[in-house]
């Protein structure tokens, strides 16, 4: 199976599968307890209809939509995610590349493994710090005062990471970082040669945006592991308020599921929030994001950017989440199995597969900009 030959999330997956280690897989692959909420986001779309309209002269199709203060040639970002030149050697260097060449946003996460300051003098995409509240207060401080001082544009805070989601495939498989290979994780990296041969012949992995704070060598630790003991479970509305003004800038709160807690980030300040459940990898039994989006932006839509992501796998699902309000679509996995089977023309793929399926879908809706889409294109079934 080759690059060409893919041409949705699922043929993606299968070659990343087949590319990458088995506990490297199956951390981006999995989600907590039993998977229902990351199957659910997916499933979540096709209990949705699209209606389209005819005759709507749709020869010219403009994809631009506005966001957080920032005008993007597409409604779809990549979500800044963790560990990427594990997946990948050119990690988020492929994707911020890809990024930059379709228009979109894109960042770095607080455990990127490419720095912040790289991608900001690199790229003129709008630069997302997606930040991670660590129970360090002075690190968290320090943080701030960096993203700041490299440029970048949107701080996204991350708040249902407080403490780690059960996945039982990392704990099965043993995922660490860094490694530390049992007798059956070694067969697993011995039987991907050309993964193990790309990893030790590049930079060595290194977590940029916290090697200064965090011993990480000192001892393998897994995800959970990390979110568990590292971030601050106290973390309150008081705390994210103080972060936001000590910020000043485009404050984003990601992982917002209820309606009264999108009301709370538009009383502290918040410019968007991103209905998420982390793509089922915390709360597993939590709402889909789609399921919840509708309320969520009948409560908050005329006073804040609200943004969505979870199981987007198609140009239709983010056509049907901007038809109920988002503003724009996060996707993760989407870009991180081609990331993985490929690099940058793995990414570049994806996101040109998701925009040629855009501009189709919406001549097919008979739209030829995003604000003529509205909830009269939807009914739930
Ligand atoms: C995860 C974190 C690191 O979901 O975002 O694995």
């Amino acid at each position: 199976m080759h690059l060409h030959q893919c041409f949705n999330f699922h043929d993606f997956r299968e070659l990343a599968r087949r590319r990458l280690p088995r506990p490297i897989f199956n951390y981006i692959d999995g989600a907590a307890d039993d998977e229902t909420t990351y199957r659910r986001n997916t499933r979540a779309f096709e209990d949705c209809d699209l209606v389209p309209n005819i005759l709507g002269g749709v020869e010219h199709v403009d994809l631009s939509v506005s966001v957080l203060g920032q005008k993007l040639a597409l409604p779809v970002y990549c979500s800044p995610t963790a560990l990427q030149r594990l997946f990948h050697y050119d990690g988020e260097r492929a994707v911020a590349q890809a990024v930059e060449q379709f228009g979109t946003m894109f960042g770095i996460s607080s455990l990127g493994t490419v720095s912040l300051e790289e991608i900001a003098s690199r790229y003129t995409f709008p630069q997302i710090y997606q930040f991670y509240f660590h129970k360090d207060r002075g690190l968290n401080r320090a943080m701030l005062e960096r993203a700041k001082g490299a440029g970048v544009k949107i701080l996204m805070l991350t708040v249902d990471s407080i403490t780690g989601g059960n996945r039982e495939r990392d704990l099965r498989t043993g995922f660490t970082i860094p490694f530390r290979l049992n007798l059956q994780g070694m067969i697993d990296f011995a039987i991907r040669p050309k993964w193990a041969i790309d990893y030790v012949t590049h930079e060595p992995f290194r977590l940029p945006q916290l090697e200064q704070h965090v011993k990480m060598a000192a001892g393998a630790t897994s995800i959970g592991d990390y979110f568990t003991n590292m971030l601050d479970p106290s973390m309150n509305w008081e705390d994210v308020a103080e972060m936001v003004k000590q910020w000043d800038g485009i404050f984003c709160l990601k992982g917002v599921m209820s309606a009264g807690d999108a009301r709370k980030a538009v009383d502290i300040g918040c410019s968007g929030i991103v209905v998420s459940n982390h793509g089922g990898r915390q709360l597993d039994g939590s709402r889909s994001s789609f399921d919840q989006l509708q309320e969520i932006v009948d409560a908050v839509g005329d006073r804040i950017d609200v943004l969505m992501d979870g199981g987007v796998h198609r140009g239709t699902h983010v056509l049907k989440a901007l038809s109920l309000g988002a503003k724009a679509v996060g996707v993760g996995r989407y870009y991180l199995f081609p990331l993985a089977a490929a690099g940058r023309a793995g990414v570049e793929r994806a996101l040109g597969l998701m925009r040629a399926e855009l501009e189709r879908d919406m001549r097919l809706m008979g739209c030829t900009s995003i604000q003529q889409l509205s909830r009269a294109n939807l009914r739930f079934r």
